[in-house]
């Protein structure tokens, strides 16, 4: 391996920059090229690369987002698309790749192997901890700490005015964050598609939460929740159920992707990256680097992408416990 491209992919996460940082320095320390893709695997069709030397990553170790840019190409998911792709990367001479992202960055680098024998790496990124073979995805920490902080703040308000407060976490299908940002919070019920708490239940546990002397009372639902109501007709609901309530909702959208990812993610992406391009270098491919057990592990990539992470369930029994 002479020359590594490396790419971010799909939904931004914090900590992507520190892992591009560690990516690009890796490369140089092992004294071989890196090039950097512009929008994921639509650069990478269009040729929109940058070589990147050690001092081109300064100062972003600390920075959101991601300074490659990230898209969800539908053009990367035709076989005409990848060959555009795979031609541009042999002009380049790349001749391997770490790609940055989460399921959907990982499907499409397996795909991009299989056809083309081309070695990938995987670093899983994204704030839904929803990837197989990693206790943390990168940005999850961070956008915990953030949803944890906004809580506080909306805590105040709820407090001062004896309301009751929806919130709204993203996630996408898995509950990760609304389970332990919820219990961070200390949210008095959480809501996650894992386990359905059903509307009766949830009725009965706010109206015993009134009883036993609370004034007011924090519910962090995620985005994926299957209790069969978004979280506006929730609020409808329990106005005409519990019209001793007074219900607002707040719906935390995209700020949970943005801002300076925790010390945690930033030395996670620095491990990651040392990882996946050493083990390029060693002539392994299609795996994907994690965390387990507070070890860098490898896991293949067809299992990352398959596998299902579990929520840990005592985490719901804590929960309960809390919210006596
Ligand atoms: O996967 C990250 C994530 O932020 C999910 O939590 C959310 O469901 C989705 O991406 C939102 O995607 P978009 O940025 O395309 O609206």
């Amino acid at each position: 391996i002479k020359k590594v491209g490396v790419l971010t992919s799909g939904g931004d996460s914090p900590g992507m920059n520190a892992a591009i940082r560690s990516v690009v320095r890796t490369c140089a320390y092992h004294t071989i090229e890196c090039i950097g893709i512009y929008r994921g695997y639509q650069g990478m069709i269009e040729g929109d690369f940058k070589e990147m030397g050690p001092r081109s990553v300064n100062n972003i170790v600390n920075k959101g987002g991601t300074i490659l840019k990230s898209a969800r190409s539908t053009e990367f998911r035709t076989a005409e698309g990848r060959k555009k792709a795979h031609e541009n990367l042999v002009k380049a001479g790349i001749d391997a790749l770490v790609v940055i992202g989460g399921d959907g960055t990982f499907t499409g680098g397996l795909l991009f192997n299989n056809e083309f024998n081309f070695p990938v790496m995987g670093i899983p990124g994204t704030i839904d901890n929803d990837i197989f073979g990693t206790s943390h995805t990168l940005g999850y920490d961070t956008a915990l700490n953030t949803v944890v902080d906004v809580i506080d703040k909306i805590r105040d308000t709820a407090s001062s005015h004896n309301r009751l407060f929806f919130v709204e976490v993203m996630g996408r299908d898995a509950g990760h964050i609304a389970l332990n940002a919820g219990i961070g919070a200390g949210a008095e019920e959480i809501l996650i598609p894992e386990e359905d708490l059903g509307l009766e239940r949830l009725l009965e546990s706010l109206q015993k939460s009134k009883a036993s002397g609370k004034s007011s009372s924090i519910v962090v639902i995620a985005e994926g929740d299957k209790i069969g109501k978004n979280v506006f007709e929730l609020k409808d609901y329990v106005d005409s159920n519990l019209p001793e309530y007074d219900v607002r909702v707040s719906v935390l959208g995209h700020m949970q992707r943005g801002g300076s990812p925790s010390c945690f993610d930033r030395v996670l992406a620095s491990r990651l990256g040392v990882k996946a391009v050493e083990s390029l270098l060693e002539g392994k491919s299609n795996y994907m680097v994690g965390l387990q057990n507070d070890k860098v592990a490898l896991t293949p990539l067809e299992q990352a992408i398959k596998g299902k992470t579990e929520i840990d369930r005592e985490l719901l029994r804590v929960s309960d416990i809390m919210s006596t």
